[in-house]
């Protein structure tokens, strides 16, 4: 039995209902790919070889607490997505069907979403259930104040010589670090034997706390491609451009990630943007003291004027705050609901707070622009992030367009993109949904049971069906490649960090209103993970892991989506005077526009003052007076 589903089995009785319904529709698949821990070997620190266990992040606490809340290392971190990264139940959710498709690879998804547990050795078996303690602090604190420059152990620090002593990255030697990966990437993390913390600032030769160490590292990007760059060791890239299954039972030959199959590519997005160039000015629009912004850090940890310790009440005006937020606003509810606080360190508003971070990274992540030609609306997104937009994880992450166009009495003559908000049924054929989706071949289809094609089937996945995610700043479809994050069914020209929608304008409209969406889970995909499930499903006294992420999903809204941009945009050629647009002008116009004009309807604001006046009824007169082309 799973961790998840042992401890949470009393705040989740209600899920009963839906495991029946669930287990309506359940596939069941054949056996999975006979792969063994073998085949996801990756190089750099291999479980228990640290000389030191992890501190708990409630350790740093008693000092990391500062008083002002936004500020607070350990308030951000708790209520973040990394610190909770180990009770998400979407990733339970996603282990649990990773591990029927293809044995024993829920090893490499411990490895990042709970890396202090993969170095303890509690990764088997890998459905997570010999996790315990502080495994549960996700991507804690100690371990990424740990991690090491897997590609430059001689960083300029006070003690160099034991560095490369402990860390020399030669094969064979008993340092723990069984060689390094070509770069980082898919959790291949090398980390202090000793509980040296390492970070950006220099402490002084005085600083008495804990152990620490000079860390350029923690101020790179690299520092965050060792898991935000995702791929799949399983699989090797063909000649053909195709993804073939390893033999089994071997490790990946190379370890080079752009030898594998690409399953994010965050790092490497941005790596290719202009951001990674040089910083940009983007106005303060991500928060923090400084407008210029280059890493992921600049974006995601912005510099506050703050101090870190509680007992150090010297502010540094270049702070990094820990708040690391980016598109999820939801699943921190779901881990609070299924764990008690005592557990999570959650608070209602701590929660509160992160969701509403996570709405502004979003409002902040792009811009629209509308524009109107003859007969088409053309509607631009442009992506301001660092990295494609949306970015990440691709299973049932999404934006999209809708467009509502309206006539001159305000009624609503057309919708594009519409969204019901009580199905959670999003109508995608009329519209642009920005997205990425993957599939399986013919060989991973005999291999797996799953048929060809399209497929949520994470591990199992080796071909993209779709990418037209909108690209970063200094896009080209070479370096792109080069990383494997081409666009896939779909063109952007190098150069191009938006995208245009043309939607044709339909008679009568005088307005539209339009907004771009994202929304974190798309019902299909949920839907998947409670039906792919095999464990237990129509078992209401043990709901399978598949089934307690659809409770959550459905106790929290279904996946809210988030408006990051609206804007409205007003036709040229519209005769206002023709009020109910029949192409006359007469005595209905009137009685339309004062009817329109008594319920204060916008478009019966002639003069736009906001005011619904007899200064309305005398533009109306005059118009009415020299009549329409
Ligand atoms: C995902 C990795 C990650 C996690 C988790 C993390 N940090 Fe950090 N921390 C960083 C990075 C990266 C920096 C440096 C950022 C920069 O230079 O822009 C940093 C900087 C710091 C600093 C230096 C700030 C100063 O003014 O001295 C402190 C202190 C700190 N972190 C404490 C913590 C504590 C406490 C936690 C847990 C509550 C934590 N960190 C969790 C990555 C992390
Ligand atoms: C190299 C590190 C790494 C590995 C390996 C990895 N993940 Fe993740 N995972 C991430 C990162 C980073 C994100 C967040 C990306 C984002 O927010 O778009 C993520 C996000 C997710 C999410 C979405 C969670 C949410 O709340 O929306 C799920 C589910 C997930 N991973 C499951 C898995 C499973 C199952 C595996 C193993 C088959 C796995 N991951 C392997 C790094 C990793
Ligand atoms: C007894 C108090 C205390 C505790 C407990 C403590 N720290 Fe610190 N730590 C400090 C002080 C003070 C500083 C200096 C802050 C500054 O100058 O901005 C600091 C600085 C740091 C830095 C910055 C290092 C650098 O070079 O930039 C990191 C990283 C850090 N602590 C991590 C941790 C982690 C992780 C934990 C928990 C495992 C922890 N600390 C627990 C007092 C503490
Ligand atoms: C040990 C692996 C690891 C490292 C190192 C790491 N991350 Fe993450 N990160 C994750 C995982 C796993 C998730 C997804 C957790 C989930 O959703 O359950 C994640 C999620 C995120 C998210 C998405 C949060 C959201 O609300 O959607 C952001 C932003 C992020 N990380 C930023 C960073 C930055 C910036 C760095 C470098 C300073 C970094 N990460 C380093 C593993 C890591
Ligand atoms: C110029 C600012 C900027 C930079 C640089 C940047 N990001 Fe982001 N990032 C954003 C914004 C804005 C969002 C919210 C949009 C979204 O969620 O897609 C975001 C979202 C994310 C997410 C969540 C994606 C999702 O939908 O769940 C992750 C993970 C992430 N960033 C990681 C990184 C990493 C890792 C780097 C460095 C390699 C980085 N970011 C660099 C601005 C930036």
């Amino acid at each position: 039995m799973s961790m998840i589903r042992s401890r949470s089995a009393a705040c989740v009785s209600g899920v009963a209902a839906v495991a029946v319904a669930g287990s309506l529709v359940a596939v069941s698949y054949a056996a999975p790919v006979p792969t063994t821990l073998e085949d996801f070997f990756l190089p750099g620190t291999q479980p228990e070889t640290l000389n030191h266990s992890f501190s708990d992040s409630n350790n740093c606490q008693a000092c990391h607490t500062v008083f002002e809340h936004d500020f607070d290392p350990y308030e951000g971190w708790v209520s973040s997505m990394m610190g909770q990264a180990a009770r998400d139940p979407l990733f339970y959710a996603c282990l649990d069907i990773a591990n029927q498709d293809v044995a024993f690879v829920g090893d490499l998804c411990i490895r990042c979403h709970a890396p202090q547990g993969w170095l303890g050795g509690r990764s088997t078996p890998t459905d997570g259930s010999a996790l315990s303690g502080s495994d549960f602090n996700g991507v804690g604190c100690n371990f990424c104040h740990r991690m090491v420059d897997p590609e430059n152990f001689d960083n300029p620090s006070p003690t160099p010589a034991v560095d490369r002593e402990v860390f020399d990255g030669v094969p064979g030697t008993n340092d723990g670090v069984d060689a390094v990966a070509p770069n980082p990437h898919t959790g291949a993390y090398v980390v202090d034997f000793f509980d040296r913390r390492r970070g950006p600032f220099d402490l002084g030769p005085d600083f008495f706390y804990h152990e620490w160490e000079l860390s350029p590292f923690h101020a790179n990007s690299a520092m965050c491609a060792t898991c935000h760059d995702v791929s799949n060791p399983a699989f090797t890239a063909q000649p053909d451009g195709t993804y073939a299954l390893n033999d089994l039972d071997t490790a990946h030959p190379t370890a080079d990630k752009y030898d594998m199959f690409p399953v994010e590519r965050t790092y490497s997005e941005w790596l290719m943007s202009d951001f990674a160039a040089a910083p940009i000015d983007m106005g303060g629009r991500f928060g923090g003291a400084n407008p210029l912004v280059s890493s992921c850090q600049d974006c995601h940890m912005p510099d506050q004027n703050a101090n870190a310790c509680r007992l150090d009440p010297t502010a540094r005006p270049n702070m990094p705050q820990h708040a690391f937020n980016g598109g999820n606003n939801w699943v921190l509810k779901a881990v609070r609901s299924l764990y008690p606080d005592s557990e999570t360190f959650l608070t209602e508003q701590l929660v509160d707070d992160s969701i509403a971070r996570a709405e502004y990274m979003l409002e902040n992540a792009s811009d629209m622009e509308l524009s109107e030609d003859g007969t088409e609306l053309t509607v631009r997104v442009v992506n301001q992030s660092g990295h494609k937009l949306p970015t990440g994880y691709p299973e049932g992450r999404r934006m999209w367009v809708n467009v509502k166009f309206f006539d001159a009495t305000d009624n609503m003559i057309l919708e594009h993109g519409a969204y019901d908000d009580v199905t959670a049924d999003l109508t995608t054929g009329d519209t642009k949904v920005y997205e990425a989706k993957l599939g399986v071949d013919a060989a991973v289809s005999a291999a797996t049971g799953i048929p060809e094609g399209e497929s949520f089937h994470f591990a199992a996945n080796n071909v993209w069906i779709k990418d037209n995610r909108i690209p970063p700043r200094g896009f080209t479809n070479a370096n792109f490649d080069s990383v494997q994050a081409s666009p896939v069914n779909y063109t952007y020209a190098d150069g191009q960090y938006w995208d245009d929608t043309l939607y044709t304008i339909p008679k009568g409209a005088a307005y539209a209103e339009v907004r771009v969406y994202f929304q974190l889970v798309s019902k299909e995909y949920i839907t998947f993970l409670r039906d792919a499930n095999d464990a237990s499903v129509g078992d209401p006294l043990n709901p399978s892991s598949g089934e307690i992420a659809y409770e959550q999903w459905e106790l929290h809204g279904k996946s809210p989506k988030v408006e990051m941009d609206f804007g409205t945009i007003e036709f040229n050629g519209v005769c206002i005077p023709d009020f109910n647009n029949d192409g006359e002008l007469d005595f209905f116009d009137l009685s339309a526009f004062l009817m329109a004009l008594s319920n204060e309807m916008p478009s019966a604001d002639i003069n736009g003052d906001m005011n619904w006046d007899f200064f309305d009824v005398s533009a109306f007169l005059n118009l009415f007076s020299q009549g329409c082309p």
